[in-house]
């Protein structure tokens, strides 16, 4: 693939900053962006489209307590992350916590993490991580999810290494009774299929 997009320069410090209520509007164009960009690739493998996703994603506009943290190189949005109380996620995001047990709204639930991949490897996912903390003050765990595939999947590059590691160093651990289903259209697929997608969490 190639691009036109200037290189990142390393000697300049990537800001990263957090919106809350109506200043998030103006952000989804980009969230969806790099959410159809990133989600491309092993092992989301989404299929997606800018429209549908800048309509899915207003609910954080519209969530009271929600939140979307922004990376940017001098003005360009290069990578976002989102969260929300649980209670305001889709039931089948709520459904395993209630079958568990746990009452949803003591729940922080964290969306996804998307950075362009020449900014990786240099903390910004570590900052998304603390500033998505910094909103759940009053919740008794925080959660997120994700996707399962099979080591042997076609699709998976083999230099490919899963981010486990990174979670458990942030004091995440998998919760295994904790699992939720998702569909969308793989990349290369003609229709969409269901996926598992396996919570992690972390009581606070
Ligand atoms: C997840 C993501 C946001 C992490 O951002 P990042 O800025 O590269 O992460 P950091 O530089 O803060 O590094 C965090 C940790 O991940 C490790 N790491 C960095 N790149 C990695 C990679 N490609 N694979 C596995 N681990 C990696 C680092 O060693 C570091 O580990 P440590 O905290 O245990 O020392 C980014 O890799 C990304 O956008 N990935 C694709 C989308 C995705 O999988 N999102 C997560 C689910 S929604």
């Amino acid at each position: 693939m190639t691009s036109s997009r200037a290189p990142p320069r390393w000697w300049l410090p990537i800001r990263v900053d957090t919106y809350t209520g109506a200043a998030i509007a103006p952000l989804l164009p980009d969230l969806a962006r790099l959410r159809v960009e990133v989600f491309r690739e092993f092992p989301y493998l989404y299929d997606g489209d800018t429209a549908y996703e800048e309509k899915y994603l207003r609910i954080y506009a519209e969530t009271q307590g929600a939140a979307v943290i922004i990376a940017r190189d001098e003005k360009r949005i290069i990578g976002a992350s989102t969260c929300l109380p649980l209670a305001a996620e889709m039931n089948s995001v709520q459904k395993p916590f209630r079958e568990a047990g746990i009452d949803i709204a003591t729940v922080f639930y964290f969306g996804e993490s998307v950075l362009e991949a020449p900014y990786r490897g240099r903390g910004i996912g570590v900052s998304f991580f603390e500033a998505r903390e910094a909103q759940a003050e009053g919740y008794e765990m925080t959660a997120f999810c994700a996707v399962q595939r099979p080591d042997d999947h076609p699709l998976r590059p083999k230099n490919y290494m899963n981010l486990h590691d990174f979670w458990r160093h942030r004091g995440y651990h998998p919760s295994p009774e904790l699992v939720c289903s998702m569909t969308w259209r793989d990349v290369g697929e003609a229709a969409e299929t269901t996926k598992q997608l396996k919570f992690w969490t972390k009581d606070l």
